[in-house]
């Protein structure tokens, strides 16, 4: 962090001393105000629900523009690294800071493929669900899970104990993904096999049978690694921030990842996807293109409660770069498996040309984002919509971990504990039971 010249200085009407805080500067983005002495200084605290201009952490992992739509990982714009790096170069990138050379990238797959087995005890483990439980709450299960295994790597102040833990989770996480949609069909677990890519083996996991293998299409295979790619990080976001919170407990690195893959789940968040493809889906049954219009207007209906879905982000308040690159990918894959005219496609394609003219949008400066058009890549390749949050769980794997290791490598890194402005009863004696 440097110390920028600037000070910033907080007064009050009640002619109570003003008190100055310093101001930081990033290598990019906004200064903060470091406000940490505020409560010592001043006795109160700032009010911030939502943390709307809170910086909670520093980070020198991913860095967002939302004003122009910019998205770097360690520096790389994403469309850089979506054409010319496979996901695990973007999980070498992620979790090491550099991208890797030939060499470096030969050691890491194979530390990778070296480890995508599970326990053979998780199998028993996942049994223990409803064959309709969904995937999210079974990942929550098994993610969890995990930290009841590799005993050998719990020492979290420990780095090598800590990188291990990055492999085996980045590892595991299509084999457990694809366990989860197996179940869920009554069909044998698939191993994985490591002469495959690390996306071509979660497809032949997700889609091969002991009666019939899956022959890996390239197409498919790049759509879903650049899906991979594109959701690998996204600096603080809500499951991120509750990976930090729950791992700055020192808890287990397993038990933390479990807590972002449960905030992930959410319709906000991650389930924006889920919910999206279910939008176009419903509205394509009731009438299709023809009734977009009306569509529309119940989405700028406040007291409808209809949102339109993969539309709108919190940083974002220009196009995601993500929904631009997903969105060609989404071309590629219906060409590719003869779906050009898929009615879902031309669907998102007439609600994102209306939405940009429509000046509810444009002044509320909401733009597509990557959920509004990587459900119709997946659902091309037969992944089923309720998997969808999972796999972006898969791929925001790298970020959760690398965040993680980020806080914990850190030495002034602190539990993390938020304070409250109370509203509640002050003291009051209980009554007794008459006369409650
Ligand atoms: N449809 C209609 N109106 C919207 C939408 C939308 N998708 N998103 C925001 N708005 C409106 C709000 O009603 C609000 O209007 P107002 O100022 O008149 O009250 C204004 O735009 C600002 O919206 P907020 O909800 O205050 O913005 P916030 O930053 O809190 O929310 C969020 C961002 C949650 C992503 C929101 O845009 C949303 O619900 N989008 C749909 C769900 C979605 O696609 N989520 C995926 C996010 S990306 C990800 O997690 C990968």
């Amino acid at each position: 962090m440097n110390l920028s010249d600037k000070k910033a200085t907080l007064s009050f009407s009640d002619g109570s001393p003003s008190v100055e805080f310093p101001v930081y500067k990033g290598t990019v983005g906004p200064d903060v105000v470091d406000i940490r002495k505020l409560y010592g200084q001043t006795g109160m605290f700032t009010f911030d629900p939502g943390f709307m201009s809170t910086a909670a952490c520093e980070s020198g992992i991913t860095y967002i523009d939302g004003d122009k739509g910019e998205l770097l990982y360690r520096g790389f714009p994403i469309e850089q690294l979506a054409v010319n790096c496979d996901f695990l170069d973007i999980c070498y990138l992620i979790l090491n800071g550099e991208l890797p050379n030939g060499e470096q990238k030969k050691d890491f797959d194979t530390q990778v493929t070296h480890h995508t087995l599970v326990n053979e005890q998780l199998h028993f483990f996942l049994r223990g669900f409803r064959r309709d439980a969904h995937p999210m709450a079974v990942l929550t299960g098994l993610v969890g899970a995990l930290s009841a295994f590799y005993h050998d790597s719990t020492d979290i102040t420990n780095p090598e104990h800590r990188h291990i833990s990055a492999i085996r989770l980045i590892a595991k996480m299509p084999t457990l993904v694809a366990m989860a949609y197996k179940y869920s069909q009554g069909q044998p677990f698939i191993y994985p096999r490591n002469d495959l890519s690390y996306t071509g083996n979660f497809l032949r996991m997700m889609f091969a049978t002991p009666c019939e293998d899956y022959k890996v299409n390239e197409v498919v295979e790049r759509a879903l690694d650049r899906i991979f790619i594109l959701h690998a990080d996204h600096e603080q976001n809500a499951s991120t921030s509750t990976v930090r919170l729950c791992g700055s407990s020192g808890t287990n690195p397993f038990a933390a990842i479990s807590a972002g893959v449960a905030c992930l789940w959410g319709p906000a968040h991650g389930g924006a996807n889920e919910a999206c493809l279910q939008m176009l889906e419903e509205l394509q049954a009731n009438g299709g293109v023809a009734k977009v219009g009306e569509f529309m207007e119940k989405v700028k209906d406040k007291n409808s409660g209809v949102r339109l879905m993969g539309f709108g982000h919190r940083v974002y308040k220009n196009y995601d770069p993500r929904a631009k690159l997903m969105q060609e990918t989404c071309k590629e894959v219906l060409a590719a498996l003869g779906l050009e005219n898929d009615p879902l496609f031309k669907l998102a394609m007439e609600l994102e040309r209306i939405a940009l003219e429509d000046p509810y949008f444009v002044q509320r400066k909401l733009y597509p984002n990557v959920d509004f058009y990587s459900g119709i890549v997946q659902r091309a390749i037969g992944i089923p919509t309720s998997l969808f949050t999972a796999i972006f769980a898969l791929a925001r794997t790298v970020g959760w971990i690398a965040q993680w290791n980020e806080m914990l490598s850190d030495p002034d890194y602190k539990i993390g504990r938020p304070r409250q402005l109370f509203t509640g009863h002050v003291t009051r004696d209980v009554p007794e039971m008459n006369k409650r």
